[in-house]
């Protein structure tokens, strides 16, 4: 098992298999991708042996995210080799779900059973204006399909901001009243691209709690294990709502994962300053105890916390580029 000096353990791991998106939300990729020529992200192989490295030190649920995980054509590949694990429980993804509704079921029959689609807005006109697609109503089609072909989990992200989808609340309750969809509200972040835009609309997560209190839900209590999310439910209600907090104070004790970027670095911290490269460790079956090693020896410079209240973002410039 991972464990880190602030006895943190580390069961989850967020795999990013490409920076590319074919979105451009506001916050993240507001020109969109662009091209740099150095498109070599993890090929299968890697992905295997990293996977079976992680599952040796006590990996069970791994996310796939990018960029937009599902624009690469081996995606489906990915995740029936990752799903022939019996020890990864939990296969999840995040997507900006805009091939979702046609690939509900072939993803699912790939052994993924949990999925996070981002939807900043349940309106149509300004869904355009954040992520630069006029593709809401798509989207809601593949969420639906999502819990129709049977995914465990269907979670949706909205990111926060402010005067922009801050007035959302009861339509995204109205939403879930009979569905089982858990909604996360995210804080925006600031990166290493977006402080003007993080200025501008960033909007603290308690305007959604005190709104939620006032509604007669309840924060449940932490369990051990939970990640950093804080989660409200309520008995007139299938769905729930968690609430993802960064800037809150103890965020970072409830931290369980770890990220591998795209090519192969490894982040011990979303907004950290170092990123580990590994691609080297995974070129060969006999490399797997060096690679084990590595791994161990970087935990311990897992810092207790990260440094956003002071303005330091770490070296991501944006979530695409990291793996959000
Ligand atoms: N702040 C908060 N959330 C962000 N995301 C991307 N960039 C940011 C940011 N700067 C979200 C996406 C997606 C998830 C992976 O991260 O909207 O839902
Ligand atoms: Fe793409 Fe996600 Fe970034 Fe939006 S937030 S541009 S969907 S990677």
């Amino acid at each position: 098992m991972l464990v880190d000096k602030f006895d943190r353990t580390f069961p989850y791991l967020r795999l990013s298999i490409t920076e590319i998106c074919n979105f451009s939300c506001q916050y993240c990729l507001p020109d969109g991708y662009k091209k740099t020529g150095n498109e070599n992200f993890l090929r299968l192989d890697e992905i295997d042996r990293l996977v079976d490295a992680f599952i040796e030190l006590g990996v069970w649920k791994i996310r796939l995210t990018g960029g937009e995980p599902t624009i690469r054509q081996d995606f489906t590949k990915i995740a029936r080799m990752i799903s022939k694990r019996p020890e990864i429980k939990t296969l999840a993804f995040t997507t900006n779900g805009y091939k979702l509704k046609e690939h509900a079921q072939e993803w699912h029959d790939a052994g993924l059973n949990a999925v996070n689609i981002s939807i900043d807005s349940l309106n149509a006109k300004r869904f355009h204006d954040i992520t630069g697609h006029n593709r809401m109503n798509e989207v809601r089609a593949g969420i639906d399909k999502a819990l129709e072909v049977g995914f465990e989990k269907v979670k949706i992200n909205v990111v926060l901001l402010k005067g922009v989808n801050d007035d959302e609340l009861d339509l995204y309750l109205d939403y879930i009243k009979d569905t089982r969809i858990s909604v996360r509200y995210i804080e925006l972040m600031q990166t290493g691209d977006n402080l003007t835009y993080f200025n501008k609309f960033h909007q603290s997560a308690d305007h959604i709690r005190n709104q939620l209190l006032e509604r007669g839900w309840v924060e449940n209590l932490r369990a051990i294990g939970d990640g950093p999310a804080v989660n409200f439910t309520h008995p007139n209600y299938q769905g729930s709502i968690g609430i993802i907090a960064p800037y809150s104070k103890d965020f970072c004790t409830g931290c369980n994962r770890l990220r591998i970027t795209s090519s192969g670095d490894l982040r011990l911290c979303l907004f950290g300053n170092i990123g580990i490269p590994l691609r080297h460790q995974l070129q060969s079956d006999d490399q797997k105890e060096p690679l084990k090693a590595l791994i161990h020896k970087q935990l311990e410079y897992k810092a207790s916390s990260h440094f956003l209240a002071m303005g330091d973002t770490g070296i991501m410039t944006n979530l695409s580029s990291t793996g959000g």
